[in-house]
């Protein structure tokens, strides 16, 4: 097959090894210009953050692959046909590595690991004050990532309660469909957002929203960033609403300087790095996947175009 792969250089350089390894059967290009010149002979493009506006101009393409696990950025390309299928794909390593990301994250609230570091700073031996911060994670969206990561908090014994588009009931904790959305909210302390990106969760996290979740409640992001709308986070934080979150992910990434997020003493910031895909279990699936496809297969891992996840 003939393969373009279209991804930030400094992204490409960490797969370079693996896509030699499991992908030496296939022809690979790896620039936008040599592969708009021989357009009609690809069969598939590999995509991450690739530059928007050309999908139209591969006319023989049978597929879109993302080299992660988010798909917007395919979905979101106005040269998309939403004929072509889309693949992503999907790691056990991920959710792995997702895991601990959050674990971490849901642990460092618990403690209060923040307030204890800046203690440490003043030389303050504040040993009475900082209980233990009772935690009821929510997790919005029980897709692939997000049944693991309450597979894993529920293993560990902290109270969690999904949430999904359509109510689950064969999981050992409650999982909500979007109709009991308010009685989700009643229940949870800690929000872990793992939605996909699509028309129907851009903003959802707005002020209204907010206004809904029990005081004191803290988000964690580590979906995609325009599910939150910034501006009512902050305020919904400095008001006291919510006590903090922690975003890994942002409408615009790298976050500008200018972000007040930045500086935000209740908010942190991390670099979109809660679960990176790792090349060589991915391009080992991805090509894996390709050549079931070449003797006729279904493809594996495919997106469901009318549901755009
Ligand atoms: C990361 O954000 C991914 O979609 O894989």
């Amino acid at each position: 097959m003939h393969i373009l792969v279209l991804a930030p250089d400094a992204y490409y350089q960490n797969w370079k090894n693996a896509f030699e390894k499991y992908g030496k059967a296939h022809q690979l290009y790896f620039d936008l210009e040599e592969g708009l010149a021989i357009a009609e002979k690809i069969d598939v493009l590999l995509l991450w953050k690739h530059p928007q506006g050309f999908l139209n101009r591969f006319k023989n393409a049978q597929v879109f692959y993302s080299m992660g696990a988010g798909v917007d950025h395919i979905l979101s390309d106005p040269s998309y046909d939403f004929q072509t299928p889309v693949c992503r794909v999907i790691d056990p390593y991920m959710a792995d590595d997702m895991g601990n990301f959050l674990l971490m994250a849901v642990l460092n609230y618990h403690r209060r690991m923040l307030e204890i570091q800046a203690n440490e700073r003043q030389k303050n031996w504040d040993n009475t004050t900082l209980q233990n911060i009772p935690v009821r994670i929510g997790v919005m969206g029980m897709g692939h990532l997000g049944q693991a990561i309450a597979e894993k908090l529920h293993a560990l014994k902290f109270p969690v309660v999904g949430y999904s588009n359509t109510a689950k009931t064969e999981l050992e904790y409650r999982c909500y469909g979007a109709a009991n959305m308010n009685q989700f909210l009643q229940e949870v302390n800690v929000i872990i957002l793992l939605l996909p990106a699509t028309p129907s969760t851009q903003g959802l996290l707005n002020r209204e929203f907010f206004e809904k979740c029990h005081p004191g409640t803290y988000i964690i992001n580590v979906a995609r960033g325009p599910l939150v709308v910034i501006e009512d986070l902050i305020e919904s934080v400095d008001q006291g609403q919510l006590s903090g979150a922690l975003l890994d992910v942002f409408p615009e990434e790298p976050l500008p300087k200018t972000s007040p997020l930045w500086t935000h003493p209740k908010i942190q910031v991390t670099p979109h790095i809660a679960s990176i895909t790792a090349p060589e279990t991915a391009a080992s699936q991805i090509f894996k996947n390709l050549e079931g496809f070449t003797l006729g297969n279904p493809l594996n891992y495919q997106v469901d175009l009318s549901k755009g996840y």
